[in-house]
């Protein structure tokens, strides 16, 4: 079972370069989740979590871009929580490689809760504002 299913319904924010980086977000979550599930090597967990760290810098680029050019007004709280959640991962991809240690549940479990929240309040909040604007 997925730990997450994007659809249109729960997750679509109607900017399509965004909804498309949210489903490959969700996607490396999945892939992290499973390879957790069928008990692989710290080293495949390493990788995802490695590539969970730069795309999730690439994609909060892409909307503090997004933001910030249409003078969003509420941009400076957002890119907080992008902060704190880049720091996040970047403390537990660091702690992976220090420790040789797998993922813990309750890891993963952060992981998607913050994902699962930050995409259906907070980039839901900057998405209305920029679809009023005309962007899609
Ligand atoms: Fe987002
Ligand atoms: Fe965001």
């Amino acid at each position: 079972m997925a730990l997450l299913a994007w659809s249109l319904e729960k997750y679509g924010v109607k900017i399509k370069d965004v909804d498309e980086q949210h489903q490959k977000l969700i996607n490396i979550l999945n892939e992290l989740h499973e390879a957790t599930n069928v008990g692989h090597g710290e080293d495949v967990i390493q990788n995802i979590v490695a590539e969970l760290e730069s795309y999730t810098r690439y994609h909060f680029d892409l909307e503090e871009k997004l933001m910030r050019t249409n003078h969003y007004p509420d941009f400076v709280e957002h890119k907080k929580k992008h902060d704190f959640f880049t720091g996040h991962v970047a403390e537990l991809h660091a702690g992976l490689n220090a420790d040789k240690k797998g993922l813990t549940i309750d890891a993963l479990t952060f992981l998607r809760d913050w994902v699962h929240e930050h995409i259906t309040g907070t980039d839901k909040e900057y998405s209305k504002y920029l679809n009023n604007k005309g962007m899609h």
